[in-house]
C-alpha cells in the first residue's frame, strides 16, 4: 500500500449505503421534474456514477470542469463550461454535484455561472463537507452551502472515491486520510 494512503475514514460499504439513501431521497424530491445534473469534473465521477444508478427517474447529465487545488492548498478557481451550455440549463431544474465542500469557493463559482443562465431552480449536492472552525461568511446573492451532504468529515485532506492528491488515488473504493511525510 502506498505510504500516502492513511487511515480509512469511510468504507466502501458505508459509502454505498449512504449513496443508496441519497438516490432514493433525490428521486422523491425530483419526481416528475426531469432535472439536469451538472457534475463538476473530475472528483465526482465515482459518486455520480453510483448515485445515478441509485436514482430511478428521468434526468439529463452535463459536465463542467473546475480546478482549484494545487497539492493540498486551494487557489483560484478555474471554471470551464461547454460552449452550448446555456440552452441545456435555461428554465431547467439544475442539481450541481461535487465531491467535497471545503471553502465553498468552487461551488459558489459554478453556481454563479449557472445562475446567470437562468435555471428554473438551482440546488447543490456534495458527497463530503469539511467541518471547519470558521465557516465562510455568506456571500450576498449566493446560496450559503450545499442542499444535500453525504457525509460531514473532519478538516483533513482526504483521498479516494474520486478525490485526488496531485491527480492520484481517485480510484480507491473508500475514503482515506492523506498521510504526508
Ligand atoms: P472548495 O472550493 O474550497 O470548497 O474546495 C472544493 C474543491 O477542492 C473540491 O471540488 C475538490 O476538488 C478540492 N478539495 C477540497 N478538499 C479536498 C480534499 O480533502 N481532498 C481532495 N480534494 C479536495
Ligand atoms: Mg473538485
Amino acid at each position: 500500500m502506498p505510504p500516502e494512503i492513511g487511515d480509512i475514514l469511510i468504507t466502501a460499504e458505508a459509502i454505498a449505503q449512504r449513496v443508496r439513501n441519497l438516490g432514493g431521497e433525490l428521486a422523491r424530491v425530483y419526481a416528475d421534474r426531469q432535472p439536469v445534473l451538472v457534475a463538476i469534473m473530475k472528483g465526482c465521477v465515482p459518486f455520480l456514477a453510483d448515485l445515478m444508478r441509485a436514482w430511478p427517474g428521468p434526468m439529463h447529465l452535463e459536465f463542467v470542469t473546475a480546478e482549484s487545488y494545487h497539492g493540498t492548498r486551494p487557489g483560484q478557481v478555474r471554471l470551464a463550461l461547454p460552449t452550448d451550455f446555456a440552452y441545456r440549463v435555461a428554465g431547467r431544474h439544475v442539481l450541481v454535484i461535487d465531491d467535497i465542500y471545503d471553502t465553498g469557493a468552487t461551488l459558489r463559482t459554478v453556481c454563479d455561472a449557472l445562475q446567470a443562465l437562468e435555471p428554473a431552480d438551482l440546488r447543490t449536492l456534495v458527497l463530503l463537507r469539511k467541518r471547519v472552525a470558521s465557516p465562510p461568511a455568506p456571500v450576498a446573492g449566493t446560496r450559503p452551502g450545499p442542499d444535500w451532504v453525504g457525509f460531514e468529515i473532519e478538516d483533513r485532506f482526504v483521498i479516494g472515491y474520486g478525490l485526488d492528491y496531485n491527480g492520484l488515488y481517485r480510484n480507491l473504493p473508500y475514503l482515506a486520510a492523506l498521510r504526508q511525510a
